[in-house]
């Protein structure tokens, strides 16, 4: 005899039922694809894996890569079909590779190109035309987490603590506004920094503040960080035993340089 199945539990009273994700499309060889890519609908974005369909946007191996949807998501949103969007700090070129699926022209600049379609250039100075860009995408060192080269025009020498990274992160936005349209938009991608034991260095805020000195605010996400090292045993246990928290999300900051 089999036994009388329990009665299905009701719904919670005054919960929505919970909606499953999609599933994701599988590809010719049965591997799951990555989950459609749509517009973030709120204000916390996420998404599963840096880049978005089958790949190849900026390279996985370069430390620091920028999410590619979060790029996609940012020129769909900005900049229609034939604008220009620079990146001046454009490390492995995820902004160039959106953009060339996106049949947008992006022009890429780093002190250390690891690409030949990137130049190089420091984000301070770019060769470029007063007023020509519609979109400005930067991820930039956040202070010194991360040594990407010897270059002295690094930005990732400068200490969190020390003013001159955010002198130098306030020219970098300066050179943005020069360069970009009347109306054209500026998305800083950027992380605090939390040094154990020295403590917690506000960059996001900080940037923040200097951002609004030229810009006018369009809003500010925060992104969810996968990065590896966040999964990692030893960092967990740490930042519990010594009650500190790891970099769980980046901001996203929209701006908008102001009309003519
Ligand atoms: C977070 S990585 C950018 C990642 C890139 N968006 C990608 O997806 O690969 C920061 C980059 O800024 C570059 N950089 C640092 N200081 C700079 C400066 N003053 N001008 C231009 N690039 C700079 C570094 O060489 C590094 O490649």
């Amino acid at each position: 005899m089999t036994a009388p199945r329990p009665p299905r539990a009701a719904p919670a009273r005054g919960k929505t039922t919970q909606r499953l994700p999609d599933r994701p499309d599988r590809t010719v060889r049965g591997r799951p694809d990555k989950p459609r890519l749509q517009p973030q609908p709120t204000t916390l974005w996420d998404y599963p894996s840096r880049t978005y369909g089958r790949g190849g946007q900026g390279d996985d191996r370069f430390r620091g890569a920028t999410p590619a949807w979060l790029i996609w998501d940012v020129v769909t949103r900005f900049v229609r079909e034939g604008g220009l969007v620079v990146d001046p700090f454009c490390g492995s070129g995820t902004t160039l590779d959106v953009c060339k699926e996106l049949n947008r022209t992006a022009m890429g600049f780093d002190v250390h190109p690891v690409r030949d379609d990137v130049k190089n250039a420091d984000a301070r100075s770019l060769p470029l035309r007063n007023g020509v860009a519609d979109l400005v995408f930067m991820d930039p060192p956040y202070a010194d987490n991360l040594s990407y080269s010897d270059d002295p025009r690094c930005l990732g020498k400068l200490p969190a603590k020390d003013q001159r990274f955010d002198r130098a992160l306030d020219l970098c936005f300066a050179e943005a506004h020069r360069v970009l349209k009347p109306e054209g938009v500026i998305a800083l991608y950027i992380c605090d920094v939390y040094h154990h034991p020295s403590g917690f260095y506000p960059i996001g805020f900080r940037a923040f503040e200097l951002l609004r000195k030229r810009f006018l605010p369009i809003d500010i996400a925060a992104v969810v960080r996968h990065n590896a090292s966040l999964e990692q045993p030893s960092h967990r246990e740490a930042a519990t035993r010594q009650s500190f928290m790891l970099r769980g999300f980046n901001y996203l900051f929209l701006l908008r340089k102001h009309r003519a």
